[in-house]
């Protein structure tokens, strides 16, 4: 039996531009999926298909059992979106906008309004509720289009990329909303470029590079594959590189990497805080000066290079020297050594296999 969001075989493509190829999701009832990947991998054409906006060229899918299809005014009955571009109307108040969805769903004026105020006060919009929402900043806005797609609770949500652009607080806020969500027994299929956030929120995770998934399982399967935490060095001067490198693979559970314009080695290990006491001692030990070291979670870029071997690649066009992304000009790998990733620029990066299942 399908789960509360299932698609197989959906492909869409636009010119040239393969943004869905061949993309299987199959969502239980009341968990949450996270869909992950990098600018451009197909996150949003992914819902907008399963929400009704578009129309795959092929493939076929189902939201709460209804075929999206066939009948997608009754899918747009049990369904949730909101949008990674807001959607709110913005010559009405902050609570007009909530009060009026409410009422679009056929709520009482009374609850319609108690669930305005309940959403105003969670979302930090209090303050702001009597204001026109033309007046609001970009974060309210997302604050304010978030809250219109939590008034009522369908029983199936697409949330695209729903915390980008919100402060931590907000960010926490919306996180206990959607869990309390769930917990009522709302399916969730929410996107990504956060491993964090999906590995916070999500049962499943997908990651979906160039419109395929190329991996899907638990959080746990998936960091156990990425390898868990890094150890990231960045040494005092190049020649150091090297040695580094190969001081860290002696205490790495994975594939190094390095970076060689900012002298950064990382490579996942398991062990915490004492293991990072050790390699201090040991890049000490051999007169590795270093300017930084640091434990930290794996990023998207991570997840990628394990899984790829290569660094997420943005919308095309936008690769080079795309700031905060590892992989892009300027980076290489250490060549010919065994187990180190090579990170070099995507215009040489290979397609990504095919997809692979994940296992711990
Ligand atoms: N209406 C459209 N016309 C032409 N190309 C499109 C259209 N919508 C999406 N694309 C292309 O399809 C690909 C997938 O886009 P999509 O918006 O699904 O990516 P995404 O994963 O949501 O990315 P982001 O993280 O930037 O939101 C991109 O190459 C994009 O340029
Ligand atoms: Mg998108």
């Amino acid at each position: 039996m399908p789960g509360a969001i299932y698609a197989e075989g959906l492909v869409k493509t636009f010119g040239d531009v393969r943004a869905l190829d061949g993309v299987d999701l199959d969502v239980p009832e009341g968990t949450v999926l996270g869909l992950l990947g990098p600018n451009g991998a197909g996150k949003t054409t992914a819902v907008r298909v399963l929400t009704t906006l578009i129309k795959p060229d092929s493939g076929s899918a189902s939201v709460a059992g209804i075929d999206v299809l066939r009948k997608p005014d009754e899918v747009r009955r049990s369904i949730g979106l909101s949008g990674q571009f807001a959607a709110v109307d913005e010559y009405l108040t902050g609570r007009e906008n909530l009060r009026m969805v409410g009422q679009l769903y056929q709520m009482s004026a009374r609850d319609a309004k108690a669930r305005a105020g309940e959403l105003l006060e969670r979302f930090d919009l209090a303050d702001a509720a009597d204001r026109i929402a033309k007046t609001y900043s970009g974060g309210m806005r997302r604050r304010l289009d978030l809250a219109a797609a939590l008034v009522v609770s369908p029983p199936v949500m697409f949330m695209d990329e729903p915390t980008t652009g919100l402060d931590p607080r907000n960010r926490q806020a919306l996180w206990e909303v959607i869990q309390e969500l769930v917990a009522g027994g709302t399916t969730l299929l929410l996107t990504t470029q956060y491993l964090e956030e999906a590995d916070h929120l999500a049962h499943d995770i997908c990651v979906v590079d160039h419109g395929r998934v190329i991996a899907r399982g638990t959080s746990d399967q998936l960091k156990a594959r990425t390898g868990g935490e890094r150890v990231e060095v960045v040494v005092r001067s190049p020649e150091h590189i090297a040695p580094a490198d190969a001081v860290l693979r002696g205490f790495g559970k994975g594939t190094s990497s390095v970076e060689k314009h900012t002298r950064r080695v990382t490579v996942p290990v398991s062990g915490g805080a004492k293991l990072l006491a050790e390699v201090i001692r040991e890049l000490d030990g051999r007169g590795i000066e270093i300017d930084d070291i640091a434990l930290r979670r794996p990023t998207l870029d991570d997840v990628f290079i394990s899984l790829t071997g290569h660094a997420a690649e943005s919308d095309a066009g936008e690769t080079a020297g795309t700031a905060g992304t590892a992989g892009t000009a300027g980076t290489t790998g250490t060549t010919g050594a065994a187990g180190t990733t090579d990170t070099t620029g995507p215009a040489e990066a290979e397609e990504p296999g095919a997809q692979q299942e994940v296992s711990s």
